[in-house]
C-alpha cells in the first residue's frame, strides 16, 4: 500500500465519516440512471448449481450481521460474485480480486507480497478472506470499519487496480449484463454504491467452517499428535488461544509478537501515531492456516515450522511486545504436534466449494 494515499483514505474515513461518503455514492448514479432503464430488458439466467441462494452459516458460527441497506440476497450475491472475478476493476484490465485472494490458496495468496498492475510491487501479505464476514475492522491495523469501504483501497490503490470508482462505473455503463444484475439487486443501475455492496455481499459468502478439527467438535476423531497439539494451542503454557481465540481463531486484538526488534512497518502506529500502537498488528485468524503461507503481516516467515520456531524462540525484544510472548521450551515432538493441530484448521471442502469458485 501506498502510505500517503492510504492516510489520507483512512483520514477521510475516520473524520469525514458517513455523510460526505453518502453523498459520494448518492451523487454519481443520478446521470446513467434514466439511460440504464431505457435500455436493459435481455434477461439473465442465473443457472441454480452456481447460484447460491442463502448464506449457510457454518454449525457453531454466530450469524453474520447485514449491514441494513445491505441486507443479503441472491442477485446482490451473483453481482458480487461476477465483479470480485473481473479483471475489469483494474486500470489496465490485468488483476482482480481474486489475483491476490485465490480459492486454491484459500483466498489469500502464495507470495510474500502481491503484485499490483504493471507488477508494481506490494507492501504487506494478502490476508485470507475467509470469515471476513465477522471481522470488526479491515486491514492490519484495523483503520476501514466496514467491508464496503475496504473495497475502495484495492481499486484505488497505485500498487494495486490503480483505477477509480467513478472510471469503473463509466467503464461499465454499456455493460448490459452489469447494468441488469445491478437492477435487479439493488434497483439502481450499476454505481459506487451498488459496486462496493455487492462485492462485499460476496465476501460475506466466504465462508470456512469445515475443518477437520470443526467435524472434531462435533464428534469426528483427530489423531493422537493432533490431540496433543491441541491441547498445546489451548494451554497456558503457549497462550496461542488466548490471541487467536473463538470460532475463528481471532480475537482481532491488535498485538505485537516479537517478529522484529525494529519493525520497517509501524502497524497500527500508522493509524493513530501513538507509541504503544506502534508495531501493532490484527491478529490473523489461523483458519486454512496451511494453504496461505506465507506468514505475517510481511509474509517474512515461509512455513509453519518458521512459525513456530519464532514462538518457540520467545520472539525479539519490542516494547510493546506481548507478555504472553515468551520463550516456550518446546520439544520437537511437541513443536509437530502444534503443527499438525494447525493443519486441522485446513478446509478442503471450502477450498473446492464450487459456489465460490470464478
Ligand atoms: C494486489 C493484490 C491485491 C488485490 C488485487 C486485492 N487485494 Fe485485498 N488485500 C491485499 C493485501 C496485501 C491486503 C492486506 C492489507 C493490510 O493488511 O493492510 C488485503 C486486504 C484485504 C481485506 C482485509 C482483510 C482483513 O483481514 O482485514 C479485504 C476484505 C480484501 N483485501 C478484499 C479485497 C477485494 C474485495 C479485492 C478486489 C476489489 C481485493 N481485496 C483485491 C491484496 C490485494
Ligand atoms: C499476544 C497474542 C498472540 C499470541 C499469544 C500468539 N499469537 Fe499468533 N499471531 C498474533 C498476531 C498479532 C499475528 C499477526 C502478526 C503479523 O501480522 O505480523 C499472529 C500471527 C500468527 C500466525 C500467522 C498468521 C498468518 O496468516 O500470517 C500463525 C500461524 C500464528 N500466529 C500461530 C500462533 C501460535 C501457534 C501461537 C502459540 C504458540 C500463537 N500464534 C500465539 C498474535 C498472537
Amino acid at each position: 500500500l501506498n502510505i500517503s494515499t492510504y492516510f489520507l483514505f483512512i483520514f477521510e474515513l475516520l473524520y469525514d465519516t458517513e455523510s460526505k461518503l453518502k453523498m459520494f455514492f448518492k451523487k454519481i448514479p443520478l446521470f446513467i440512471l434514466f439511460f440504464a432503464i431505457s435500455c436493459s430488458d435481455a434477461e439473465i439466467v442465473l443457472e441454480d448449481d452456481v447460484l447460491l441462494k442463502k448464506i449457510e452459516i457454518p454449525l457453531g458460527f454466530p450469524e453474520i450481521s447485514f449491514p441494513t441497506d445491505n441486507a443479503f440476497t441472491p442477485e446482490r450475491w451473483a453481482l458480487g460474485k461476477k465483479l470480485f472475478y473481473d479483471k475489469r476493476l483494474s486500470r489496465n484490465s490485468s488483476l482482480n480480486c481474486a489475483s491476490c485472494h485465490k480459492q486454491s490458496d484459500g483466498f489469500a495468496d502464495h507470495f510474500q507480497f502481491s503484485d499490483g498492475i504493471e507488477n508494481r510491487p506490494g507492501t504487506r501479505n494478502a490476508p485470507s478472506l475467509a470469515n471476513v464476514a465477522y471481522h470488526p475492522y479491515f486491514t492490519r491495523e484495523g483503520g476501514v470499519p466496514t467491508l464496503e469501504m475496504q473495497i475502495l483501497i484495492p481499486i484505488q490503490e497505485h500498487n494495486e487496480f490503480d483505477f477509480s470508482l467513478v472510471l469503473l462505473q463509466e467503464r461499465l455503463k454499456d455493460d448490459n449484463d452489469y447494468q441488469e444484475m445491478s437492477m435487479k439487486a439493488y434497483g439502481r443501475p450499476l454505481d459506487a454504491f451498488t459496486i462496493t455492496r455487492s462485492i462485499s455481499t460476496f465476501e460475506r459468502s466466504i465462508l470456512s467452517g469445515n475443518s477437520r478439527y470443526d467435524k472434531y467438535l462435533t464428534g469426528s476423531q483427530l489423531t493422537s499428535s493432533e490431540i496433543k497439539g491441541k491441547d498445546l494451542f489451548f494451554s497456558k503454557r503457549t497462550n496461542c488461544s488466548t490471541c487467536h481465540s473463538g470460532f475463528n481463531f481471532t480475537n482481532y486484538n491488535f498485538e505485537n509478537n516479537g517478529l522484529y526488534t525494529t519493525y520497517p512497518d509501524v502497524g497500527r502506529y500508522r493509524l493513530t501515531n501513538k507509541e504503544e500502537d506502534l508495531a501493532m498488528f490484527k491478529t490473523q485468524s489461523l483458519r486454512n492456516i496451511g494453504f496461505t503461507a506465507p506468514y505475517m503481516h510481511d509474509g517474512s516467515l515461509a512455513t509453519l515450522d518458521e512459525v513456530i520456531d519464532h514462538y518457540n524462540s520467545g520472539g525479539k525484544q519490542h516494547q510493546n511486545k506481548s507478555p504472553l510472548i515468551k520463550p516456550l521450551g518446546l520439544s520437537e515432538n511437541e513443536k509437530n504436534d502444534l503443527k499438525v493441530f494447525l493443519l486441522t484448521l485446513d478446509d478442503y471442502k471450502f477450498r473446492s466449494n464450487k459456489l465460490l469458485a470464478e
